[in-house]
């Protein structure tokens, strides 16, 4: 790990990316998937993140999103999401590609944030596919569309795609990056991992933060290890 060497690429790049994962808000106190404490460690993914789980039974799928918008209401974002926002404001060309959906980007003060994932503050239509802010907390379940649908969380679940343009905006943004922060996440899933090949394969300087290893840690430049919310301010 070179500190600096890591400064001076960034005090250099026009257009930087950080594709971020669930563990850049491990230490606002939002669960990450993988790991210790992960969410899919005491859930099953397939009764919860499926459009198959919702159709089956969309009230145990909106309690659990409840229960998770209930959390995310009540914490902060911490000094990594802080970070990245005043990297925003000294380097506007700067993206962030962001898989978790937990609006904490957003309210740190990053403006220029890719949500792949959708967001837990989203709702859409089963029927009209309408999406829409809902802030509710908690929210009344079920939830209907004036349409006479059922609302669904505004997130992509396994199984489904991307949604389009976002997705699209985000390859471009890799595809032109000079520098690629990836911070806490796994790389594990598709296509958000591929977006790292992207910058990658477009000559960006990789940088990873991350409390241990990923399945990305091999295209990285630099590694460094450690917490994002101690490590990114110092960096940055
Ligand atoms: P994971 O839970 O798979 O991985 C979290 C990563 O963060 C791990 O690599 C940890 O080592 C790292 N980590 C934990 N605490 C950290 C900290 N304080 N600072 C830095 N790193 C830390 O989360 P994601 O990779 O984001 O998808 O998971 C990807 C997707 O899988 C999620 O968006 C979600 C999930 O299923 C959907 O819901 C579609």
């Amino acid at each position: 790990m070179n500190l600096e060497r890591i400064r001076e690429k960034l005090k250099g790049s026009v257009s930087p990316v950080a594709l971020t994962g669930a563990g850049i808000s491990a230490e606002s106190g939002v669960p990450t998937f993988r790991g210790p404490g992960g969410l899919w460690k005491n859930f099953r993914a397939e009764d919860l993140a499926t459009p198959e789980a919702f159709e089956a039974d969309p009230l145990r799928v909106w309690e659990w999103y409840d229960w998770r918008r209930g959390l995310i209401s009540r914490i902060k974002p911490n000094p990594a999401h802080y970070a990245l926002a005043e990297l925003e404001s000294k380097n506007p060309g700067l993206t962030v590609i962001t898989q978790n959906v937990d609006g904490l980007h957003t309210l740190a003060g990053s403006r220029n944030v890719l949500e792949i994932h959708g967001s837990i503050w989203r709702v859409a239509c089963t029927e009209c596919k309408n999406s829409s802010e809902n802030r509710e907390v908690p929210i009344k379940i079920l939830p209907g569309c004036p349409c006479g649908g059922v609302l669904r969380p505004g997130v992509v679940w396994f199984g489904e795609a991307l949604p389009e343009d976002i997705l699209n905006e985000a390859f471009e943004a890799s595809g032109k990056a000079d520098f690629m922060l990836v911070v806490g996440t796994s790389g594990v899933v598709q296509p958000a991992a591929s977006l790292a090949y992207r910058g990658k394969e477009a000559g960006a300087f990789m940088v990873e933060i991350n409390t241990g290893p990923s399945a990305l840690s091999n295209i990285m430049d630099e590694t460094v290890s450690g917490k994002a919310g101690e490590v990114l301010p110092g960096l940055l």
